[in-house]
């Protein structure tokens, strides 16, 4: 019987732990290398049939010509976002599959502890009274009850983050490309114009993928159109804000707070310990400076259930590619997983 191998980059020892856990059932032969996927890295893959890679191994099409060369036929991205992968550059020589979903529970929750820690100051408080400064000047929050919440991307992360804060008494106004009206009827949510939802939420927050079409959708000009104070909160991709601006909303007070699980430079600092190092990223830096922002590296995925489903569906593509089913193929042509045009054999 053939064994499957598979070049697994960027490992953390959570990967291995819920990989190899998960692997008893399929006894594949994994190859867990620390380095992230690069150009110089790319030979390791020398002799695996499949890569597998997360948010910030970069797979540029020289790689992907690379890779394939050495003979990888299947990229598996063990996530659910996949704007780091050419898929231009893999059609018609590598498949691409993906995680579409391990845990939406997971990123909403998150988005939502952002909002309650930016909100109320915990991480203030929490540095104070470690400190014996019991005071509480300055941690002034608001009610969530009645207030206006814009969520962006009403798919399975932004309907959960929305059922939640419904939860809250808060006013719901979603916005997405493709409206879903069953969704809105269900839990009574308006769907608005993307100008309607900056001009009416007190708290923005992110929920679509990163495309070329929606790069910096947060910007000066759409910061123009929020509410004073506004509170902006990105789990989605750190491309979808322009961080210059971001701080310049800050600076002039008109963003009130900003909880960033994403960073548009993340690929050289998240997932990494530079704590004994100097930040040589000055708006990384000019962001870590204030105290109403909230950075959290990109984690909002990182729950056990999600770790489970993650290393479950990865290697559950990995075995189906060995039938030649692909079953969460990103479609190079509609960028959708489960794209009739793959099932029918016309994608790739
Ligand atoms: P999904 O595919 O279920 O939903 C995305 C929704 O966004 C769809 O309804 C789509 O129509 C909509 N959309 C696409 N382009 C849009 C645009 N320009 N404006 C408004 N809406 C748009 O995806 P899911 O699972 O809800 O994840 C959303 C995003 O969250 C992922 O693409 C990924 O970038 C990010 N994510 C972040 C994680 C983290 O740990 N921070 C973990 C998992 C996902």
């Amino acid at each position: 019987m053939k064994i499957v191998k598979i070049a697994f980059f960027d490992t953390k020892p959570y990967d291995q732990e819920f990989f190899e856990k998960i692997n008893k059932d399929y006894g594949f032969q994994i190859g867990f290398f620390p380095a992230r996927l690069t150009l110089e890295t790319a030979p390791l893959a020398a002799g695996y049939e499949t890569v597998c890679v997360f948010v910030n191994d970069m797979v540029t099409a020289q790689i992907i010509d690379k890779l394939y060369e050495t003979g990888v036929r299947h990229i598996a991205l063990r996530s659910a976002g996949y704007n780091n992968v050419d898929l231009g550059g893999a059609y018609g020589k590598i498949h691409v599959t993906r995680v579409p979903a391990y845990s939406p529970y997971a990123v909403a929750e998150h988005a939502v502890a952002l909002m309650l820690t930016l909100n109320r100051k915990t991480h203030r408080a929490f540095i104070r009274t470690r400190e014996n400064n019991f005071s509480i000047n300055g941690l002034m929050g608001f009610d969530m009850y009645n207030k206006t919440v814009g969520i962006v991307g009403t798919g399975r992360i932004g309907q959960i983050t929305a059922e939640i804060l419904k939860g809250f008494g808060m006013k719901i106004l979603v916005y997405d490309i493709y409206p879903n009206k069953e969704f809105a009827q269900k839990f009574g949510v308006e769907y608005v114009t993307i100008d309607e939802l900056f001009s009416k939420s007190d708290i923005i927050s992110l929920h679509c993928p990163l495309t070329p079409q929606n790069i910096y959708m947060i910007d000066s000009s759409s910061i123009a159109k929020m509410r004073d104070g506004v509170m902006i909160i990105n789990t989605g991709r750190g491309k979808l804000i322009n961080t210059k601006d971001l701080i310049n909303g800050l600076k002039s007070r008109k963003i009130g707070s900003a909880g960033l699980d994403v960073y548009e430079e993340e690929g050289d600092y998240f997932f990494e310990d530079f704590s004994a190092e100097a930040i040589s990223d000055d708006v990384l830096a000019r962001l870590t400076t204030f105290p109403n922002v909230l950075i959290t590296s990109h984690q909002a995925f990182f729950t056990k259930e999600a770790l489970t489903n993650i290393a479950q569906t990865t290697l559950e593509n990995i075995s189906l590619m060995q039938e030649d089913k692909y079953p969460n193929e990103i479609c190079y042509r509609c960028s959708e997983d489960n794209c009739p045009r793959e099932r029918s054999g016309k994608c790739f």
